[in-house]
């Protein structure tokens, strides 16, 4: 022991992960093992883990076996991506922490020897008086098995401590040989991209001033060949909306980390004496398989006490119905089909404000353009509630046009830097929440809306990269800040009205991550509804987020962003696996369409309590042409299948799919579905007897099952799985 705390090491576990840490000789915390539970553990069992874990000095490094920390020291010989880049005017950048105190849960540790405990939270505290920092690091271990960690650096010194970075990361072992993550870009988020680990990093930063559609959301790392069903996987994401970072690391001397953290510009955190900087809580997500991984995270999600749990109602958005065409009495027109076919919500996207008759002009000026609506919203509002209906809203909080009464009134609100503006992004500016008057005003704007009508819901857009993004006159930037005031904002709009639900939207799907659904209700996946583009879209974001969470709408038969077209039934069972709505001018849907939607839709208000609480299931991936997914009761009873052909195989019929996941003892029934005019181009197979389909094991279904029908391309069968 060289600090205050004696050696202790902790063994925590829940959920299958264990997470052994040792935290001796005064320093912190680094991680011996993360992964595979190891069930219970003496003292002796995890010492020797510890020992059975140091490297052995290799030529030409320091003399002495280095030891990553969760906030990985330079000092200590890492010489790696370092966890804290900061600097007190040149000095203290390298800082030595020394540990004073561990919190478990709240309650302090002072024994040293052996924790062992499930799911909790452990705080540690420690200082560099030479540096003049506190530190404060968290690392926590949720019932879900996530772990996640953050710091909080607190400046103890005269003068000023500038916080470049702080890197937190987690350890892993040499058999994860492959990177998984995703890119993206407007309208096809979350693409999967994967290749091998090699010496050096890779390195996703986020420089966007939003979480971006082409964030690596997780980025994980895997033994070779892993799949939804096997291989370990070890993933990292960083619940931030700016700026970011995800990494992995391969150093030549064997040590590989995967970590995050914000990634701040220039000068945006300078703390005076006594000032702390916390980084946003970076995720760690371990599991036998991606779907074990991305169970985790939604089990957390679920487990939240603001998670929404009343059932999601069907919505219908009017932005690829109308666009900025805000003709009152075609809008009542539209809520008045919506209301007759079993819409749940109605919401009013962009063009309601001030000026806004395109995309040029009227961002900020957050008060109802009476040239469109000379009786204000009022009317369409309560049409909307008077049939049964929440009425939803869009905004876009953080942007102004400089065509607008607030430009005009506040052009330094306007972000920029260098004395000139910066490169418009469609169209717009960023409004730097940063400034308190301009956070204000916005506040009471929006505050003043909602409090006029019952509003339920807000859609809140985001939709331009912050480039150039600093606070005028000097033009310091502002990212950071910026962030966290727009989260300041979101919590203060859910303080005033409780029962507000938030979607974040931003150019579709650019800003889904953990920390901006602390204070939402559900993402915005894509601005592209296309179907087929949608089956990965969804597949994919689902990889951190469930369904429940995900929005999830039908287009119009020829969709606005591909120029494809699909037959409804395609288009809703695509979007059935999700929050589901509706984006389409239903008054251009005929009779039979709109039937069929009405069947879907009472299908989908059937089934979503299912949805919305059933583990994910993703088959692994035989043949491009089809996938099989769905979700399976938390107690195995049931499920709901879907196989999505995509395209044309090569081989068809292909032979059989197999349902993994369920129960192997019990017997269930699996039988296809039909709902509203039944798919042309299939071929039943046999199983299907007079639909009524066939009774299996779970273990037949998983490892042998059932033989897929003929089908045309870009169609979705749906089956039901039940327990008999
Ligand atoms: C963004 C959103 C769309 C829509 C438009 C409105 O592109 O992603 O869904 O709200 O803005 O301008």
């Amino acid at each position: 022991m060289t600090g205050a705390v004696p050696d202790t090491y902790v063994h925590l576990a829940a959920a299958g992960v264990s997470v052994v840490l040792d935290v001796t000789e005064g320093r912190l915390p680094s991680i011996v093992h993360w992964g595979a539970g190891l069930g219970e553990q003496t003292f002796d069992d995890v010492v020797s883990l510890a020992v059975a874990a140091v490297e052995p000095s290799a030529g030409n490094v320091v003399d002495a076996a280095v030891r990553v920390g969760v906030l990985p020291e330079h000092h200590a010989g890492w010489e790696g991506k370092p966890g804290l880049v900061g600097h007190r005017e040149g000095t203290s950048w390298s800082p030595r922490f020394v540990l004073e105190r561990i919190e478990l849960d709240g309650s302090a540790v002072s024994d040293g020897g052996l924790i062992e405990t499930g799911a909790a939270l452990l705080v540690f505290h420690a200082h560099d008086p030479e540096a003049g920092l506190g530190l404060a690091l968290e690392l926590e271990l949720l019932d879900s098995g996530l772990l996640r960690t953050r710091a909080e650096v607190h400046n103890e010194a005269d003068g000023t401590y500038t916080v470049d970075d702080v890197n937190l990361a987690f350890p892993v072992p040499v058999r994860a040989r492959q990177v998984l993550d995703f890119a993206g870009r407007w309208s096809r988020e979350r693409v999967p991209q994967r290749h091998d680990l090699v010496v050096g990093i890779h390195e996703r930063e986020g420089r966007k001033g939003r979480t971006g559609p082409d964030a690596a959301t997780v980025l994980s790392v895997g033994t070779p060949g892993f799949e939804f069903s096997s291989g370990e996987v070890w993933g990292i994401h960083v619940g931030f909306s700016g700026n970011h970072r995800h990494y992995a690391e391969q150093l030549s001397a064997g040590a590989q980390v995967i970590g995050g953290g914000e990634l701040l510009l220039p000068g945006e955190v300078r703390l005076a004496e006594g000032a702390r900087y916390r980084t946003p809580w970076v995720y760690g997500a371990y599991g036998d398989g991606l779907d074990a991984q991305a169970h985790r995270f939604h089990r957390f999600l679920r487990s939240r006490e603001s998670h929404p749990t009343r059932p999601r109602p069907v919505t219908l958005n009017v932005w690829e119905a109308v666009y900025f065409d805000h003709d009152v009495p075609r809008l009542l027109d539209l809520a008045d089909r919506a209301a007759a076919l079993g819409v749940e919500r109605f919401v009013l996207d962009d063009g309601w404000f001030l000026g806004r008759r395109d995309d040029t002009s009227g961002l900020g000026d957050w008060t109802v353009d009476r040239d469109v609506w000379p009786d204000g919203l009022g009317p369409l509002v309560e049409r909307v509630t008077a049939s049964g209906m929440e009425f939803g809203l869009w905004f876009e909080p953080e942007m102004i046009n400089e065509d607008s009464e607030l430009a005009r009134a506040h052009p330094e609100w306007i972000m920029q830097t260098g004395g000139r503006l910066p490169l418009r992004g469609r169209n717009q500016q960023v409004l730097n929440l940063g400034i308190p008057e301009a956070y204000d005003h916005v506040l009471a704007d929006m505050t003043a809306i909602l409090a006029e009508h019952d509003i339920a819901y807000i859609k809140w857009d985001h939709n331009r990269d912050l480039i150039d993004a600093g606070t005028a006159p000097t033009g310091a930037a502002g990212v950071h800040a910026q962030t966290l005031a727009t989260y300041a904002l979101m919590d203060e709009l859910k303080r005033r009205f409780p029962a507000l639900e938030i979607e974040s939207c931003s150019s579709g799907g650019a800003r889904v991550d953990l920390g901006v659904i602390e204070r939402t209700d559900r993402v915005w996946v894509s601005d592209c509804i296309d179907p087929l583009e949608r089956q990965q879209m969804m597949r994919w974001t689902m990889q951190l987020m469930p369904a429940e969470l995900l929005g999830s709408h039908i287009g119009a038969t020829v969709n606005h962003t591909t120029g494809r077209t699909h037959e409804l039934s395609f288009r809703a069972a695509t979007a059935l696996f999700g929050h589901f709505g509706i984006e389409w001018d239903l008054a251009r849907a005929t009779d039979r369409e709109s039937a069929d939607l009405a069947a879907w839709i009472d299908f989908y208000k059937t089934h979503r309590a299912l949805l919305h609480t059933g583990d994910m299931m993703r088959a692994d991936t035989i043949d491009p042409a089809f996938q099989v997914y769905g979700a399976i009761a938390e107690d195995q009873s049931e499920a709901l299948v879907f196989l999505a052909f995509l395209g044309r195989s090569t081989i068809s019929p292909r032979g059989r799919f197999t349902v993994p996941n369920l129960h192997p003892e019990k017997r269930y029934r699996i039988a296809p579905v039909t709902i509203g005019t039944p798919d042309e181009g299939r071929a039943d197979p046999q199983w299907y007897g007079d639909g009524t389909g066939v009774v299996l094991s779970g273990r037949a279904l998983e490892s042998v099952g059932v033989h897929l029908p003929g089908s045309f391309p870009e169609r979705v069968v749906v089956y039901r799985i039940t327990e008999v």
